[in-house]
């Protein structure tokens, strides 16, 4: 899982701010993620984590900073040697390189799981039902439910409904991964089979940034934790020291409650 040190980061925010109206939520992210690290964001309700995650899925725009991805700066184009805000057509383009997986998994309850995969291959991607659906069943297989592929939403548990909302995000091979407290909405025991699926693509080197309050998913999957406190991050570090030797008061304040 631990990338090589000194690879070139694929995604690199600098001092991203974001206000709604006179309420600064976040006031100078700078992170970076290595192909296949993963990184594991802990704070508490309220810290920005999720606008974090929303600039950088560039479902909204930050007032300052910069996001690029693979080298490609996200959310503008240079025009005439400036950078200048992109046009929706080329945001809605820039989006596919990020899959994004939310706390509710928002399926279409009127299509199966196969077609709720396949539906950004046909009508984003313009891919052929036929091999969309091929597609979309080996993504399925991915994530364990190849034999609810027929299955509506409402006939699902809440963990086999968030791994078809994974799949769907797979499928369309995105280079960075988001995950917003997948398995906060879920019940207990359809936790492990959420976190095992994500922690077999951390294995197979797909770069993921998860929100989570799973701790012990954080210590053993992910490269980096960080602590994210009133729209900044507080500390980052490997999990090891994070947890066990944490440097700021506020992480050691945070632990104490999550623990
Ligand atoms: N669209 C919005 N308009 C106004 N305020 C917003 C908006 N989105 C978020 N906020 C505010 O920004 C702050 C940070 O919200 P955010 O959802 O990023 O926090 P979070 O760390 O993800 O919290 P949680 O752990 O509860 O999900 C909160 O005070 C929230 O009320
Ligand atoms: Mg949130």
């Amino acid at each position: 899982m631990e990338a090589e040190a000194g690879t070139p980061a694929l995604l690199e925010a600098t001092d991203l701010h974001k206000s709604y109206g006179s309420k600064q939520v976040l006031t100078g992210v700078t992170l970076s993620i290595r192909r296949g690290q993963v990184k594991a964001m802990l704070g508490p309700s309220g810290s920005g984590k999720s606008t974090a995650l929303r600039l950088i899925n560039l479902l909204e725009r930050a007032d300052k900073g910069t996001i690029t991805l693979d080298g490609e700066s996200l959310g503008t184009v240079a025009r005439g040697g400036r950078e200048v805000p992109a046009s929706e057509r080329v945001l809605a383009k820039q989006r596919q390189e990020v899959g994004m997986v939310f706390q509710h998994f928002n399926l279409f309850p009127h299509l199966t799981a196969v077609r709720n995969v396949m539906s950004g291959l046909t009508t984003v991607r313009r891919i052929s039902r036929a091999e969309a659906r091929e597609r979309a069943m080996a993504m399925l297989e991915r994530v364990g439910l190849g034999q609810f592929a027929d299955s509506y939403p409402a006939e699902l548990s809440g963990g086999q409904q968030q791994r078809v909302a994974i799949a769907r995000a797979l499928v369309m091979e995105p280079k960075l991964m988001l995950f917003d407290e997948p398995t906060s909405a879920l019940d207990p025991e359809l936790v492990g089979e959420v976190l095992r699926v994500m922690e077999s693509l951390a294995r197979d080197g797909m770069t993921m940034l998860v929100v989570t309050h799973e701790t012990s998913f954080a210590r053993r999957v992910a490269d980096e934790v960080m602590l994210f406190d009133s729209g900044a991050i507080v500390e980052q570090q490997p999990p090891e020291l994070f947890f066990e030797n944490p440097l700021h008061e506020r992480t050691k304040e945070f632990l104490r409650h999550v623990h």
